[in-house]
């Protein structure tokens, strides 16, 4: 069977993130049936204005050209300040005109100290966009940095249990 491809977006941007371990771990546990693209760019991205030109803007197409030729998205991502991370944020408003995630199955996590307030906010967002079946492939990761440790093992049995059941979901419509 082809593996499917997924495009991984860590919201967390700093070396150690737990949020990058957390997309690693979870590509182990996948790997018999998915293929993951890491992406490296998020704060390279230039700040969304509308008025440039994107056509004309390499790394932005690269990054709606990766999720329009993934079978599917995972983001993991913390909560900044209660909110999005701007980095993330900036990243998914490139997309809002060119609706790479208009019906895209794409699973959120929010991974973080607490994390309620960015995972309702970035869950909205993701709605609003049209991202498919945003609504079931969701979860709220809480104290992830003790759950996940930097050699990216899940080091927390009731996470292990919900990132099996969220990714046979996810797979499943693939
Ligand atoms: C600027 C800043 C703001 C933060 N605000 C919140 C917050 O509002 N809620 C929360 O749960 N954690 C907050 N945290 C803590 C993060 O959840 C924690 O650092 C997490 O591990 C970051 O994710 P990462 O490991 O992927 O970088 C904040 C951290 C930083 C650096």
């Amino acid at each position: 069977m082809t593996k499917k491809k997924i495009f991984a977006i860590s919201g967390g941007t700093r070396t150690n993130s737990s949020n990058l371990s957390l997309i690693k771990a979870i590509e182990k546990l996948t790997a018999d049936q998915l293929t993951f693209h890491i992406f490296n760019d998020l704060a390279a991205l230039p700040h969304f204005n509308p008025d440039l030109n994107s056509d004309e803007i390499d790394i932005v197409k690269n990054f709606r050209k990766q999720i329009s030729e993934s079978d599917g998205v995972l983001i993991c991502t913390p909560e900044y300040a209660h909110g999005v991370p701007g980095s993330l944020k900036n990243a998914i408003d490139w997309t809002v005109g060119t609706a790479e995630f208009s019906q895209k199955p794409t699973v959120l996590i929010t991974a973080s100290t607490d994390g309620e307030f960015g995972h309702q906010a970035l869950l909205e967002t993701l709605r609003v966009i049209e991202a498919k079946n945003i609504d079931e492939l969701n979860l709220l990761i809480q104290f992830i940095r003790s759950k996940v440790n930097i050699s990216n093992e899940i080091i927390d049995e009731q996470l292990k249990t919900d990132l099996n059941k969220l990714m046979f979901n996810f797979i499943k419509i693939l």
